[in-house]
Formats: structure tokens, C-alpha cells, sequence
């Protein structure tokens, strides 16, 4: 070895390192590029730094609930090996455990077994239904799989980094079983509705954590209300597990930005505002477009679209993503318009608060989305009374 060679070689380095990252920093200085990677290699850190808390709530909570599908849908066990051996081995043994009732509980996910109990507990056009409304999800989970894959890059920190990663994971795993699903049901799974092609396209295309607006808030609290919905009915308990990942993924803003706040311009600019209302909107006319297949199930449209009202705009307000109208004056405004919209369209209706109801189901359900909204109601921005006063001007003045 040339120790000399080495020596100038290693000042070689040194002088194209600084010279590149300089040139670097000034282009990302005035605007036109530079580094990509938002990584700081000198601390050993994502720029951001370390932020445990986040990487401990989201990171390390989701390992630890970490679910797999050849043990929650062995319905589509030919299809997912995901198991270990040592899982494998535990489910033997707690198998050999149990009793024969039990057992057969436990066994009745074969793929043909499934299909007679659906086919028992189901007529056709419920199963169709179930189908319609489901693969609305499904189609949302791919977007939602694209959507915070781009949110890893643009996350800060390692703790940032980290949550999002396992949402990445999490949204993988929720397409490609919520697929096998439902291909399960024997019924045509239907393609996008306008609506729903609408917010997520929109979604996909928010410049930088805007995402989480799209995504977090009103995408997965969609698909929270309908797994809170469906999780128990007979053969679909599976969509529990997915609820508690939504319910993770729905709390990452409000965590995130504790950590690293948003702007104020990140916040407040008029355009972002104007897009964040442009973007719910288009949801609206969603719980018309389902309001048949969820009757069929015996769920009033209105009343479910009520419910997630209420929590998408609660969430809206405590993280931080302003609106144009404040959401508790856009709840009231919406509550009057499916007023509006049930009055014409069914027999002798009655004005109904259809913002006050309740769609989960089960009380385990029930525990987590309290958990989740609670973190919500502590920080709560807009009083009801400065809403009232707004709302009532308007509608004064209407
Ligand atoms: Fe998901
Ligand atoms: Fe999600």
C-alpha cells in the first residue's frame, strides 16, 4: 500500500466532496435543484432528525399489531404464505388445544367453506352490495399504497420515515388481500366511481405532505367508517384488523405535524384551502351513488355519510388543514343539504341531525376509533359557538 497515494487520494475526496455539495446547496439555495435525498449523512440521520416518538407510536406500534394473512383470511391461504415456521408451529399447537367446536370455528376459512357461509348468510344481491361498496375501498387502498409511498420521500426525520414506511407496508398488505377477498364473493367487482376516481387522482397529484390531507384525513376515515360498518358482519371479522391499521394511519398527522409543525402558509394559503374543500366535495355525491347498495344492507346512506362527516371534519380542524368554511359550519351546511336531499327524494321525511349518528359497530371497534378521535377532541380550534354565529348569518342572509 502507498501510503502517500492514499494520503492524496483522501484529499482528492475531500476537495470534490465540498466542492460538489456547495454546488449542490446552491442550487437548491436558489431554487433550481440540488440534492434530492433529504438525507443528512453527516449527523447519520433523515434531515429532521431522529424522532423517536414518532418512529415508537407508529413505527414500532404497527410490528408490534403486525397481522398476517394466512392466519386472519386462510380463505385465501393457497394464495399467501406469510407465515413463519414459528407462527406456524404456535397455531398448531394452540389448534391442537382447543375443542372440536372450536376447532371448527377456527377451520370453517377454507376456500369452499367460506363461500357456503357467505352463500348461507347472504342472498346475491346483498353479496353484489357488499361487493360494490367494499371494492370502493379496494380501489382506494391501491391509491392509497401509491399515495404514501411519494409521502416516504417527502416525510422528514427518521421517525418520519419510519411511520410512513410501515403505512407503505400496511396499505400493500390491504390491497392484495382486500382483493382476494372479495374475488372470493363471486360477484363483479365494479370499477371506479367518478367520485372516488375524483379524490384520489387529486390525492395522488397533492404537492408534498398536502397528501396527508387527501389520504389521512378523508380517504382513510372513509375507509374506517366502512370496515367500523362491516367488521361484524359474519365473514368479514377480517376487516377489524384493517380498521385498527386505519385508525393508526388516520392519527399519523396530527402525531407528524406535533413534531413538525406545518407553516403557517402551509396551512392558511387561500389556494391550499380552496383545494382542501375542492376535494371534499366530490365525496359528497359518493353516499348518493351507494345510497341503494347500502340500503340493501340495511344502512341508511345519509346516516353513514353523517357519521364520517362529523369525524373527517373533527380531524380536518385538530390537525390543522384549514378550509374555507370552518368545518363546523360546513357540518351544519351539509346537514341541511341531506336534509334538503331526503325531503325530496323520500316520502314524508322528517328533519333528521344526521351528523349526530353513529356508524362503527362492535365495541372493540367503538374503543379504538374513541382513542383516535379523543386525541382530536383535545385540541379542537374552532368553538361550536363561532360557527353557530357564522352559520346563522349565512343562513340570514340565504
Ligand atoms: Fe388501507
Ligand atoms: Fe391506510
Amino acid at each position: 500500500m502507498n501510503s502517500k497515494f492514499h494520503d492524496n487520494f483522501d484529499k482528492f475526496e475531500r476537495v470534490l466532496n465540498s466542492a460538489i455539495r456547495n454546488y449542490d446547496k446552491a442550487k437548491g439555495l436558489i431554487g433550481i435543484g440540488g440534492r434530492k435525498g433529504r438525507y443528512d449523512d453527516y449527523n447519520f440521520e433523515f434531515v429532521g432528525g431522529a424522532n423517536d416518538k414518532l418512529r415508537i407510536k407508529h413505527y414500532d406500534k404497527s410490528l408490534r399489531m403486525l397481522w398476517k394473512a394466512e392466519q386472519h383470511a386462510p380463505h385465501t391461504g393457497t394464495d399467501f404464505k406469510d407465515l413463519t415456521k414459528d407462527e406456524k408451529a404456535f397455531l398448531t399447537q394452540a389448534k391442537d388445544s382447543l375443542s372440536v367446536a372450536e376447532k371448527k370455528e377456527l377451520d370453517r376459512y377454507s376456500t369452499e367453506e367460506y363461500k357456503a357461509l357467505i352463500n348461507a348468510h347472504y342472498t346475491q344481491e346483498q353479496k353484489q352490495a357488499i361487493v360494490n361498496v367494499l371494492s370502493l375501498i379496494a380501489h382506494g387502498e391501491a391509491y392509497a399504497w401509491m399515495v404514501s409511498a411519494e409521502v416516504l420521500v417527502d416525510a422528514e426525520s427518521t421517525g418520519g420515515k419510519a411511520a410512513v414506511t410501515m403505512q407503505v407496508l400496511e396499505e400493500a398488505k390491504h390491497f392484495v388481500v382486500l382483493r382476494e377477498l372479495l374475488l372470493a364473493w363471486d360477484c363483479e367487482v365494479p370499477r371506479f366511481l367518478v367520485w372516488e376516481y375524483l379524490v384520489m387522482e387529486r390525492t395522488l397529484k397533492s404537492k408534498g405532505l398536502e397528501k396527508f390531507f387527501g389520504m389521512n384525513v378523508l380517504v382513510e376515515n372513509i375507509a374506517m367508517g366502512l370496515f367500523g360498518m362491516f367488521g361484524e358482519m359474519p365473514g368479514l371479522e377480517i376487516l377489524k384488523m384493517f380498521h385498527l391499521d386505519e385508525s393508526r394511519h388516520c392519527a399519523l398527522p396530527v402525531n407528524y405535524f406535533d413534531e413538525l409543525p406545518m407553516s403557517w402558509w402551509q396551512k392558511y394559503s387561500p389556494y391550499a384551502q380552496l383545494r382542501r374543500l375542492s376535494m371534499v366535495l366530490p365525496a359528497i355525491p359518493l353516499l348518493v351513488s351507494i345510497e341503494k347498495d347500502m340500503a340493501v344492507l340495511g344502512v341508511d346512506s345519509l346516516e353513514f355519510g353523517g357519521s364520517l362527516v362529523r369525524k373527517v371534519f373533527h380531524m380536518t380542524d385538530r390537525v390543522g388543514f384549514h378550509m374555507v368554511i370552518p368545518p363546523v359550519v360546513l357540518t351544519e351546511m351539509l346537514n341541511d343539504a341531506f336534509n334538503m336531499y331526503a325531503k325530496l327524494t323520500r316520502k314524508g321525511h322528517d328533519y333528521s341531525d344526521f351528523m349526530s349518528s353513529e356508524s362503527v359497530t362492535g365495541e372493540e371497534m367503538a374503543r379504538i376509533e374513541k382513542e383516535v378521535f379523543d386525541l382530536y377532541r383535545a385540541g379542537k380550534k374552532v368553538t361550536s359557538e363561532t360557527g353557530g354565529k357564522i352559520l346563522n348569518w349565512g343562513r340570514k342572509v340565504a
